[in-house]
């Protein structure tokens, strides 16, 4: 194991900052941003419910996951062209560059669209150019996992995956998201297994607000690969056993569990106590637009409210490597500029 030097309290937020990163677990339509929801109604001539920027951000007063989704769906009415698509994920990746997000895996939710008439291909053009700009002028590698909305049917999941089918080349994975609590992973089972058929790569949220049976049951009938959320396992002893010996990475997003009510006091997270139980925990911004913040933000934060130490920031970010679709060169690179990153913190102590 790495052995990381203790970092005065002062010093960890650079440390934070500086380290080379992944993030695998935020939604594209999460980071549309209030001013960016206002420019594309303009642009498109679509009608809000909010009268300014100032209305819609003061709508952001959430108490769970619904109260969330149903403002995040209305935001995403805006998107209509490939540009929209493009220009969305292109703001993304430039704050994802600034906070040294070196690999990103975003989510789309094809079904948000498609539903509104915009076409599969619009919606996936427009992602995926700005994943390729995104390596040639940032560096930053970015791919995207499609997600089924839960809260919908399989028979819609199983003809949205059918739609996504002739750009199977510019996805890498499917995942579930949308409104856990009835809507169980097990629902979804056809279409995973087409999927994995497909040897596309499989996620699933899951014990963000439901239960550690469909953790369970994500892992076990819908064979995923990585947990997104996945917080509500420390009720199951079995489960963390499992968890932590199969080293199945947990996506956890700080930020959106404070804000969703999941733990009210980010202080009261339990981020810690996966860690400490050996889990294979990441962290990530989820819907960076709208829970107060971007990949940094979200460490920062969570170390300060709950006092990871800096062996524990290299910790998270090996894990975030470890849990990413990356290829094996890419991960043994990253894993070494991760090192130097450390080494050269140290070195300039005070
Ligand atoms: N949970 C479930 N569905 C979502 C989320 C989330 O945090 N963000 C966007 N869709
Ligand atoms: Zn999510």
């Amino acid at each position: 194991m790495f052995k990381v030097h203790a970092v005065a309290a002062h010093r960890l937020p650079h440390l934070l900052r500086a380290m080379p990163k992944a993030e695998l677990h935020m939604h594209i339509e999460g980071s549309l941003e209030p001013e960016l929801i206002f420019a594309l109604a303009q642009r498109n001539g679509v009608k809000l419910p909010y009268a300014s920027v100032e209305a819609l951000r003061a709508a952001y007063a959430f108490t769970n996951l619904q109260s969330f989704l149903d403002i995040y769906y209305a935001g995403a009415s805006v998107l209509l062209h490939e540009q929209d698509f493009y220009d969305m994920a292109w703001a993304y990746l430039e704050r994802a560059a600034a906070d040294h997000v070196v690999h990103t895996e975003m989510f789309f939710d094809p079904q948000t669209h498609t539903e509104r008439g915009v076409s599969m291909q619009v919606v996936i053009d427009g992602l995926h150019r700005a994943c390729v700009d995104a390596q040639t002028k940032l560096g930053v590698s970015a791919q995207l996992i499609l997600c089924f909305l839960r809260h919908l049917s399989e028979e819609a999941a199983l003809e949205t995956l059918e739609q996504a089918l002739p750009f199977r080349d510019k996805f890498i994975g499917v995942g579930l998201d949308s409104s856990e609590v009835g809507h169980p992973p097990e629902k979804f089972s056809k279409v995973f297994a087409k999927a994995g058929a497909l040897g596309l790569h499989r996620v699933a949220h899951a014990g963000e607000e439901g239960p550690p049976a469909y953790i369970w049951s994500a892992l076990d009938v819908l064979g995923v690969e990585r947990i997104d959320h996945g917080v509500q396992s420390i009720h199951d002893a079995a489960l963390m056993t499992r968890l932590a010996q199969a080293r199945v990475p947990l996506t956890v997003c700080p930020l959106s569990n404070q804000k969703l009510c999941v733990f009210p006091d980010l202080a009261d997270h339990n981020i810690g106590a996966l860690l400490d139980a050996g889990l294979c925990v990441t962290i990530n911004s989820d819907d960076p637009a709208y829970f107060g913040g971007y990949m940094n933000e979200n460490f920062v934060q969570t170390f300060a409210a709950t006092g990871l130490t800096a062996q524990q920031a290299y910790q998270l970010a090996a894990n975030s490597f470890e849990a990413s679709f990356i290829s094996e060169s890419q991960r043994h690179h990253w894993m070494h500029e991760l090192k130097v990153c450390f080494e050269r913190f140290v070195e300039h102590d005070d």
